[in-house]
């Protein structure tokens, strides 16, 4: 299949080549978008076979279920079954943005969007691109992540391109993400609520906006992995680089001094190393290949760099990442918990 590049800028948008890419989608084809998380490969929700493209084109399982995506709140009629009180307050407070909830599906929803399930999970996307694509298209979009099912998610056109090109319509380059990981899943079928995936809306700030509600988080255990997951995604193992990755935990200078000894044991096996740091340590390693990815202080600037380093690492062949754990506090959360998935939980506390 021929792909299409199509450049536009976010702050300029370009209403024709926006119409363009939402006659793609109104014809059942695919299309690449930019949201301010990750990029996501976007299909009309309610076409089944343009559904299934999005699942070829990724090698994704069938039963891990799609996000739907609109750009205003009037086309929830046709997505969920109702809205409850909780979800009102949540899409005031946090749409657009990256907060996704699950609610009960609406019949009309294709069941290959919810892998079977009789929820959806929903989203308004905080991105001009992706609305406008959205709102031209006239329909709900169906958009997970637009990468090869279990590489890092693209957080650059670049990224989209290295692993769809060929296999969609268009890939819409919008330029960089700025949140840089994947949407909050908040289950609000469930009691009580639970988020199936940390993201850059906080269980804190979810549950202050519910004056003071019970979320609890479901996290991957391998436990998890042998039975029914909640969320259907977890089971996978998700935004993984080619190279294995190992986390290191504890206090700084300890972590320092534990990956210096690691590279020298993997080096003498003529493996090539490299390092996640911050830029409080990057100076402090016996390798050239080290990535900073940022101020340990400021979290949001590591979650924006996360996903592009670790392709960035696959670009240069090595074997074996070693990375800093960060704060779970706010977005760290979120951080460590796509760190934890590449690594495989492999983690050492020093
Ligand atoms: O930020 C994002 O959420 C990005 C952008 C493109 O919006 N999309 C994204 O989609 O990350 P995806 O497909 O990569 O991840 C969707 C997650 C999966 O873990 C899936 O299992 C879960 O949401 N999910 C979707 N529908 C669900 C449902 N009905 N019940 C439970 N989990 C669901
Ligand atoms: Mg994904």
């Amino acid at each position: 299949m021929q792909t299409k590049v199509i450049k536009i800028d976010k702050d300029n948008i370009d209403l024709a080549k926006i119409r363009e890419a939402a006659n793609v989608i109104r014809k059942g084809g695919l299309v690449a978008f930019p949201t301010e998380t990750v990029y996501g490969l976007g299909a009309n929700a309610l076409d089944e076979t343009a559904v299934n493209k999005i699942f070829t084109a990724k090698g994704r399982p069938s039963d891990n279920p799609l996000i739907v995506h609109i750009s205003d709140r009037k086309s929830l009629s046709a997505i969920v079954k109702s809205i409850p009180e909780n979800a009102l307050i949540l899409m005031d407070k946090f749409w657009p943005g990256p907060l996704t909830i699950i609610l009960k599906k609406s019949p009309g929803i294709p069941r290959i969007i919810t892998a079977g399930l009789d929820s959806v999970a929903v989203r308004m996307p905080a991105h001009p691109i992706a609305l406008a694509l959205i709102n031209e298209s006239g329909l709900p979009v169906a958009a997970p992540s637009a990468n090869i099912s279990g590489r890092p998610s693209p957080t650059d056109a670049s990224h989209v391109i290295e692993d769809l090109m060929g296999k969609v319509d268009i890939i819409i380059d919008g330029g960089s993400t700025s949140v840089g990981l994947e949407s909050t899943v908040l289950d609000l079928t469930a009691t009580p609520l639970t988020i199936l995936r940390p993201g850059g809306v906080t269980k804190r700030r979810i549950s202050d906006a519910l004056g003071g509600t019970e979320i609890i988080s479901v996290s991957k255990t391998s436990e998890d992995l042998s039975s029914v997951p909640k969320s259907p995604g977890m089971k996978y193992i998700h935004y993984s680089p080619k190279a294995k990755v190992i986390i290191i935990d504890g206090e700084i200078s300890k972590i320092v001094e534990k990956i210096n000894e690691l590279i020298g044991e993997y080096s003498n096996k003529n493996l090539t190393t490299g390092v996640l740091a911050t830029k409080q340590t990057k100076d402090l390693y016996n390798t050239s290949m080290v990535i900073s990815l940022g101020d340990r202080t400021r979290p949001e600037t590591i979650a924006g760099n996360l996903f592009h380093a670790l392709r960035e690492f696959d670009r240069r062949n090595v074997d074996i990442i070693f990375a800093e754990s960060i704060d779970k506090t706010g977005i760290g959360t979120a951080i460590m918990n796509r760190l934890s998935n590449a690594a495989g939980h492999n983690i050492i506390i020093v």
